[in-house]
């Protein structure tokens, strides 16, 4: 089957008027276009040599402390950033969705400037995207997007990797990303093509990712760097593939359309009978939380391609390369 032509381009989130012609120094992570492809390289092995010494000795954030401003719940990117700053000598504030209510209790100009004034980074998990692209333009430090709407960048380090680390490299090597074309699936197709990987995605009509960022991903793909192309059956997407890498159906906040896109996503379910059609040594990829048995099946997710839990654990080792560079000692 022929790829799927992406919709047309619409426009990206920006910062208010009044921000979006401000020089600003600082340097943020909203995005992983917010790296360039060298520096995700040189991010991958930093965080390869902090796998192997988990606490470096000379503690190279020690006095440094970060606000996680949480909008939503989270196992995996609390744990991780928190052990993050203690591991590297320094300290992490949570701050839960009940005590910020950024939007409500808080607007957002007053909280980054007022969380700018105790810390060194914050690293926030907010609903839209304008938020934590809101805390960038009006706070003094360095933001950190732990997932918004349009993106989950510090979840694509890991996935990278968790690739690399099996590979030696990322180049020429073949994912397949089946099911929503959500924040994680936006942030994948503006790492994986420009890192030399042919990225395939299979959704379901309508749940293709962002027409803008794919329109960016298109512009930077091609030749040494990667491909990217869209397909509607999941196995056209999946054959010879070296990775294959689902999400939720429904992410946080979409809960009351569950039952709605069931019966739209279970051909895009990964089970053991879409992973024969790719690699004989593939690799099954979740950045969880996991709905078993519903996009990926138990065999899968506890089978011997399952590579979830690196990826997890990755979000800890990536995240500590990632702080370090924004707090200027990578
Ligand atoms: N993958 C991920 O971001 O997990 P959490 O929602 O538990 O942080």
């Amino acid at each position: 089957m022929s790829p799927v032509a992406p919709r047309a381009a619409q426009t990206a989130p920006s910062l208010p008027s009044s921000l979006a012609s401000h020089e600003h120094p600082i340097k943020h992570y909203l995005s992983v276009s917010d790296l360039s492809t060298d520096e995700i390289r040189a991010l991958l092995d930093r965080a390869l040599e902090l796998k192997r010494v988990r606490k470096p000795e000379d503690r190279p954030l020690a006095g440094k402390t970060a606000a996680l401003v949480f909008q939503k719940p989270s196992l995996r990117t609390r744990v991780s950033f928190e052990v993050a700053m203690l591991d590297l000598g320094g300290h992490a504030v949570y701050l839960s969705p009940a005590e910020i209510q950024l939007g409500q209790r808080e607007g957002v100009v007053d909280a980054a400037r007022v969380l700018s004034r105790y810390v060194d980074v914050i690293i926030a998990r907010v609903y839209e995207h304008s938020d934590v692209a809101g805390l960038a333009g009006y706070g003094t430090v360095p933001v950190v997007n732990a997932l918004s709407d349009r993106e989950h960048p510090c979840q694509i380090l890991a996935d990278l990797l968790t690739l690399y680390e099996r590979h030696d490299t990322l180049q020429g090597l073949r994912l397949a990303y089946v099911g929503d074309g959500n924040n994680v699936a936006n942030s994948l197709a503006l790492a994986a093509p420009r890192l030399g990987m042919d990225l395939r995605f299979a959704c379901p009509d309508g749940y293709e990712p962002d027409p803008s960022i794919l329109a960016e991903a298109l512009a930077s793909s091609g030749g040494d760097q990667g491909s990217l192309e869209l397909f509607r059956d999941p196995r056209d997407a999946v054959r010879g593939a070296d990775a294959v890498y689902t999400d939720t159906w429904y992410s946080m906040g979409q809960e009351s359309e569950a039952d709605l896109r069931a019966p739209i996503f279970r051909r895009y379910q990964v089970n053991a009978e879409l992973l024969s059609y790719a690699a004989p040594d593939v690799v099954a990829m979740h950045c969880l939380p996991a709905h078993r048995n519903q996009e990926i099946t138990d065999e899968v997710m506890d089978g011997p391609a399952s590579v979830v839990y690196d990826q997890a654990e990755n979000r800890l080792h990536a995240q500590k390369a990632l702080l370090l560079r924004l707090l200027g000692q990578g």
